[in-house]
């Protein structure tokens, strides 16, 4: 007995003291301030997180509680963001039992912020319990009936945190300043599975409820849950694929070479720091291609293009685990340092699969977008957005998810990747991939490492303060080339002068002749007069209004209005209905609202009405100033 009881102690001293070394050795927040939050996480910032959620489909509601474990501090009081949510009690104490009620205020709130939550703490506090519930003002979550899922049978919910959308389903000090590492308890309907980006189950629990533990520490915009009817297969290596039920197969086959790329990944910058890398298939209504939750990569079903075509951006959010989820960017200003790593890297990873070719082609494609950005933009009320390191105080973050922060950015590093050479360039960032491992990252604090060490070291003159600080693209900018592109302009163009059908070679060709790319390429260089009469045999020939998959029939019905083709408005409103990923579906709408034709306002509203139900808030919100010409 006496024994027991004596290692029993022993543990506990051992576990507690174990207890203050980690937290001694928790970095601080950088002391960079975040205009997109109202946490004051210089003074106190939460160090974990423990959730106990009830997802209620009923009633499309989220009861939880955010027991937060705050730093030492002075302060006399704790402040988080929050947005749309309810808050029942705010209490403290580690010990359910005895927790005791504090004061609490909600701030005013802003459109764009949410409001802060101010709870008053004394110097001992360490254990911040927040009782709430989600509201249907909630931005970060998609309820889905049956009808909008891929099975049809059950309902689907997941989140979506980047950039400032976590603190709407949970009160939380919302900055990429602060890291936190978090647990959960999450009861859901029985039937149903729950995912996190956390350690996750591969079988659904008997009685609905999970627990997930993320242990290690992540910025707020990484917290995420999926909860759907799914099955697990495995992919080996440590990766592997929830899906529903009827896209599994597909989506194990589409994603069968991330094993590979995992290996690639991890040859070029280091080990893989998060232990399992999955993917979750979500709902067409996502409004992103991917997003990169650690160890839970959250996909469109744009993806499942059958051929492999679009897995380009599976690497892009792995290489996340990287450039973003290890060391992340301080505030949205320096978005940056997230996505334009991620792209070259993403890059070095299709070429380490696919080779230099295909690698050329996706970087060209990019390229042609950037284009586009730099001229918009360049026109717009801010053409300083166009500079790498951007200023959105009193800006909506999203503003900042342009071509430039990923393709201007990638295209910076891979100009950086020829003065310097590969060599070289692959060593500095593996350091730099260590070195801020688990850290936030301003730009100034890259370019003062950029210049320690890689430049100074080699004596290398680099224009970087040119390619942060202005506008437009540097004049050193690499130039890229692809034989397949041109040959597609060259048809293209071939088209486009001889005016009438007769490149009867060209159009003996299947689609399925040409990679993705090739044919975005094509369409993308036919003029935006092209007579109805070609695009209707274009379409005959190769069914672009069909049977394509959505990335070519976004820059498709994009020509179908600026050339008046009209017969195809049926498919466009069936694309529109379907599919909720803003970068397809924004530029259709914006095309419709900048059309000559007066009706194609008009159908780009009456489309709008009906599809809206099937987007998630991102796109919501985006298209209705598309179509209100704000
Ligand atoms: N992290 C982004 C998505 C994001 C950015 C969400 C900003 C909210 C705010 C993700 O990694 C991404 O870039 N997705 C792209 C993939 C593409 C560039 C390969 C997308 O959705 O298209
Ligand atoms: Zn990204």
């Amino acid at each position: 007995m006496r024994l027991t009881s004596l290692l029993l102690l022993l543990t506990l001293l051992f576990s507690c003291e174990n207890e203050t070394i980690e937290r001694e050795s928790e970095s601080a927040p950088s002391k960079t301030k975040d205009s997109h939050s109202y946490a004051n996480v210089n003074e106190i910032h939460t160090e974990h997180i423990h959730l106990d959620l009830d997802v209620n489909f009923e009633n499309k509601t989220l009861y939880g509680v955010a027991r937060h474990r705050m730093s030492k501090h002075e302060t006399s009081e704790a402040i988080f963001d929050v947005k749309g949510i309810e808050i029942m009690k705010v209490t403290l104490g580690k010990d359910k039992n005895k927790e005791k009620a504090t004061e609490y205020t909600v701030g005013k709130n802003d459109k764009m912020l949410g409001a802060p939550l101010t709870v008053t703490v004394d110097k001992n506090t360490q254990y911040i319990n927040i009782y709430y519930k989600t509201t249907e003002a909630t931005e970060a979550l998609d309820w889905l009936p049956p009808s909008l899922t891929a099975g049809k049978q059950h309902p689907f919910l997941y989140t979506q945190g980047q950039a400032i959308l976590t603190r709407s389903w949970i009160p939380l000090q919302d900055t990429p300043l602060n890291r936190i590492t978090y647990s959960a308890d999450v009861n859901v309907p029985k039937e149903l599975m729950a995912i996190m980006s956390a350690e996750n189950p591969t079988e659904k629990s008997e009685n609905g409820n999970y627990h997930f533990e993320m242990r290690q520490p992540i910025p707020s915009y990484l917290i995420a849950l999926a909860v759907g009817d799914f099955v697990y297969t495995d992919l080996g290596s440590k990766c592997g694929v929830y899906a529903e039920p009827s896209l599994a197969q597909a989506a194990a086959y589409e994603f069968e070479d991330v094993p590979k790329m995992m290996q690639a990944a991890e040859g070029l910058y280091g080990d893989y720091r998060w232990d399992q890398y999955d993917i979750v298939m979500l709902p067409y209504s996502f409004p992103f291609g991917g997003m990169e939750n650690p160890r839970l990569t959250f996909a469109n079903p744009t993806l499942l293009a059958g051929d492999k075509s679009l897995v380009s951006v599976i690497a892009h959010e792995l290489a996340h685990s990287w450039s973003g989820n290890l060391v992340t960017n301080a505030t949205w200003n320096d978005f940056w340092l997230n996505e334009g790593f991620t792209v070259y890297f993403e890059n070095r990873i299709m070429e380490e699969l696919y080779g230099k070719e295909t690698a050329d082609i996706l970087a060209l494609i990019e390229f042609q977008d950037l284009e586009i950005a730099l001229i918009d933009l360049g026109e717009s009320e801010h053409p300083e957005d166009t500079h790498l390191k951007l200023e959105l105080e009193n800006r909506n973050p999203d503003d900042g998810m342009t071509d430039i922060a990923y393709v201007k950015g990638a295209y910076f590093l891979r100009t950086l990747e020829q003065a310097v050479g590969r060599e070289k360039m692959d060593t500095f960032l593996e350091k730099y991939f260590n070195a801020f491992a688990f850290k936030t990252i301003t730009t100034a604090e890259f370019e003062t490492y950029l210049n320690e060490k890689l430049l100074e070291p080699n004596q290398i003159e680099f224009n970087a303060k040119e390619w942060i600080y202005q506008e437009g693209l540097p004049s050193n900018c690499i130039k890229i080339e692809s034989d397949r592109l041109d040959f597609m302009m060259e048809a293209a163009n071939e088209l486009n002068e001889s005016e009438t059908i007769q490149n009867g070679a060209f159009f003996r060709k299947k689609r399925s002749d040409f990679l993705t790319q090739e044919w975005l390429t094509f369409i993308r260089s036919l003029k935006h007069d092209t007579d109805p009469k070609i695009m209707m045999a274009l379409d005959k020939s190769f069914r672009f209004s069909f049977d394509a998959n959505p990335a070519i029939k976004s820059d498709w019905f994009k020509l179908c209005v600026r050339t008046g083709y009209t017969a195809v408005r049926p498919q466009m409103k069936a694309f529109l209905c379907k599919i909720g990923r803003r970068w397809f579906i924004e530029s259709v709408y914006q095309c419709l609202m900048d059309s000559e034709d007066p009706s194609d306002a008009a159908f780009a509203a009456e489309v709008f009405e009906e599809a809206k139900k099937g987007y998630h808030f991102v796109s919501r919100s985006t298209i209705e100033q598309v179509v209100a010409g704000t």
